[in-house]
């Protein structure tokens, strides 16, 4: 086989067969297949798409490129969680503590930022002394002993979708749902959990702008899932303005810590207790989502949730004083107020603009080898459908580089779209596949 041949196959938009799919990532792997190779097959596929059959050919592949965890030591239903990505998706972190209180095992292997959205294991790391490199005994053992616990892709752990979504994220080959399900499956099924709810967003600040996209993806993923013995839902949820208030790694461990004291932005809360519902019920540990609520409320309201989310930073070599006093996260040297230029009620936040303003101070990557700046990001100070005044402040931008927090202004004031309409704040939760 020759990889230039099947790049002009997927051009010319015919069906790669599953032994030529096999054989892709396995030279991917071992190197033979080059990345600028790899790069032109992926804008093939951007294109033309993959079928059904090559989307599960693909994701097999890539779980078995590596190791597949064996949980089945740990008791109970283990569940995992993952989101097709956002901006101020600070979702996973809140549920750390849910979840864990309520004593379900939550086992998460997490991804980094990609493109414009912000990546669990990037934010957990702007917690001094965070560690995300769990080896295979440490990750069951935390869940044996806390419930919890979250750890970056291993090498071992899909490694030939470590190394494709590294370069998908530089390419622009991100946005293609093939691509996405089967990267997301692969690290699923390769995790060794029971049961996975999935938070597929939808909007300006998702990877799935159009409502039908993420529905097809959800579709796509639980099938796969359901079809290979894992218990897979769907939660599709609103991404069109960013999720809650916070955009930015140290900025979104604090709304997240605040959230686990009861004080979360409601669009966050809604999703965090449905995609939290969701978990208990795959779960087994309620019967109906009512119960469900009850029980996410009670560990929020008694404290305990807090607790775990602390008891996890811990045992995660996190310095717990930092959650405590989150204030201490964060420490940009420049706070600018963005201000607005009209009246009215804000109509839309394009939370792409959101993402990439944050992406320009330097809190995410451009280029695989960069160095995050976890301190920097934005806070939205009016979402949508919130009235506003000429000159009153619509977010503030947290910097280090007076060049860059310049260039992140533009790109906030272009996010905002503002008129005298007044209008109704958006419905968070559009459909749920299982
Ligand atoms: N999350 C993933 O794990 N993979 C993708 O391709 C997109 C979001």
């Amino acid at each position: 086989m020759r990889i230039s041949h099947l790049i002009i196959k997927k051009k010319l938009n015919k069906e790669l067969t599953t032994e030529e799919i096999n054989w892709i990532i396995d030279n991917y792997i071992n190197g033979k297949i080059r990345d600028y190779h790899m790069s032109a097959l992926l804008m093939a596929v951007c294109f033309n798409g993959l079928s059904d059959r090559e989307t599960v050919d693909l994701t097999l592949a890539m779980r078995d490129s590596g190791d597949i965890i064996d949980l089945s030591s740990i008791e109970g239903t283990i569940v995992d969680k993952h989101s097709s990505g956002g901006v101020g998706d600070k979702v996973s972190l809140v549920l750390i503590g849910i979840i864990g209180a309520i004593g379900v095992p939550f086992a998460k292997m997490s991804g980094r930022g990609l493109g414009h959205t912000g990546g669990t294991i990037d934010k957990l790391e702007s917690i001094p002394g965070f560690k995300t490199n769990l080896t295979v005994d440490e990750f069951i053992d935390n869940i044996k002993s806390i419930n919890v616990a979250i750890a970056g892709q291993t090498s071992d752990l899909a490694p030939a979708d470590k190394k494709l979504y590294a370069l998908r994220d530089v390419t622009g080959t991100v946005d293609n749902i093939s691509l996405i399900a089967s990267s997301i499956m692969s690290k699923k099924l390769a995790c060794g959990c029971d049961a996975v709810v999935l938070d597929v967003t939808t909007g300006s600040g998702a990877f799935m702008n159009r409502t039908e996209d993420a529905i097809e993806l959800s579709k796509k993923m639980v099938n796969i899932g359901n079809s290979l013995g894992k218990k897979t839902i769907a939660v599709v949820t609103n991404m069109d303005e960013p999720l809650g208030n916070a955009v930015g790694n140290a900025l979104e461990v604090a709304e997240a810590v605040q959230a686990l004291k009861g004080y979360g932005p409601d669009d966050l809360m809604e999703v965090v207790y449905t995609i939290a519902e969701y978990m208990l019920i795959a779960a087994k540990k309620t019967k109906d989502i009512d119960e469900a609520k009850e029980l996410i409320k009670s560990v929020i309201d008694n404290g305990s949730a807090y607790n775990k989310f602390i008891e996890f930073v811990e045992k995660q070599g996190g310095d717990s004083s930092y959650v405590r006093n989150y204030d201490s996260l964060i420490n940009a040297s420049i706070i600018r107020e963005v201000k607005s230029e009209k009246s009215g009620y804000v109509q839309k936040i394009n939370a792409l603009k959101i993402g990439n303003a944050s992406l320009i101070l330097g809190g995410g990557r451009e280029e695989i080898e960069d160095e995050i700046d976890y301190s920097v990001g934005i806070v939205i100070n009016k979402k949508v459908a919130d009235s506003v005044k000429t000159g009153q402040v619509i977010a503030y931008i947290y910097g280090n580089d007076e060049s860059k927090v310049e260039a992140a202004y533009k790109e906030i004031i272009s996010a905002y779209e503002i008129d005298g309409k007044k209008i109704n704040k958006p419905e968070m939760i559009i459909d749920i596949i299982e």
